[in-house]
């Protein structure tokens, strides 16, 4: 049975709206046999690598030295066929739980170079590293804000040796709302239907199907509706006539 475990790194824990979906992706895969688990990054106790070099050297045995849920984490990764990283875009960047969560994966690679198909040195690896699936949500409109992070994401891939196996990213996420409230139901809905078939592609294929990839990355509503109704919304909110959790 492919397992697949999603590791949300917002902020906000159970109440990030990537982690709407981040569920209805799971549903899917669910629905296609898989099974699926969701760690918030935010319950967990993850310090930052030290660069102690502990890890890497015989009597470390591979072990990050610090003492908190680092550990536990990367094993229960490494357990998974695929795990799924859920990010919101923090100034232009995964969050900070989410690299911290990744930092700790540094005993997976072996500190000598290497060089590959003289295209650069990477890291050897140690271990078989899960397949990754890659969520994230902002609120400006355009998927170009991703770039950066896409780019982050695959040289990382080339250090542990895995694949991005599919990169499902959502700009417009103001329309998944505070608080579950949700505009534009029209839109939304087929989105999470894409959604839901995504997850079942993954365990099926082990890939998305090129026009699920094509349709998830199509705007929900036009540019110039999106930031008309936001900042609109955003107007009656600084002028009090608006509570924040009604927006948009
Ligand atoms: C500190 C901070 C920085 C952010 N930086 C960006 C950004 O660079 N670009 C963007 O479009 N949205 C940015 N956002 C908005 C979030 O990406 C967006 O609200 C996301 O959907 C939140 O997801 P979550 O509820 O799962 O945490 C930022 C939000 C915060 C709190």
């Amino acid at each position: 049975m492919t397992r697949i475990v999603a590791f949300n790194g917002s902020p906000k824990g159970s109440k990030s709206r990537t982690q709407i979906l981040v569920e209805a992706f799971l549903e899917g895969a669910r629905s296609a046999g898989a099974d699926t688990e969701t760690v918030f990054l935010a319950e967990k106790s993850i310090l930052p690598c030290e660069e102690c070099m502990g890890c890497r050297l015989p009597a470390g045995r591979g072990k990050c030295a610090r003492k908190d849920d680092g550990h536990d984490l990367l094993e229960k990764a490494l357990d998974a066929d695929y795990v799924l990283l859920a990010t919101p875009l923090i100034m232009d960047s995964m969050s900070a739980l989410t690299k911290t969560f990744l930092e700790r994966w540094f005993p997976l690679v072996d500190p000598r170079f290497q060089a590959r198909h003289g295209q650069g040195t990477f890291a050897a690896r140690t271990v078989r590293v899960p397949d990754w699936i890659i969520l994230s949500t902002c609120s400006f409109p355009e998927q170009f804000h991703f770039q950066a992070m896409s780019t982050i994401f695959h040289d990382l891939s080339r250090t542990f040796g895995n694949r991005v196996a599919a990169e499902i990213y959502r700009g417009e996420a103001d329309l998944f709302g505070r608080l579950g409230k949700m505009s534009h139901p029209e839109a939304i809905e087929p989105y999470m239907d894409l959604l839901r078939s995504a997850g079942r592609e993954i365990v099926r294929n082990g890939s998305l199907c090129t026009d699920t990839a094509e349709a998830l990355d199509r705007p929900l509503i036009p540019f110039d509706r999106y930031v008309e109704e936001g900042n609109a919304a955003w107007d009656r909110i600084l002028e009090g006539t608006c509570r924040i959790d009604e927006h948009p």
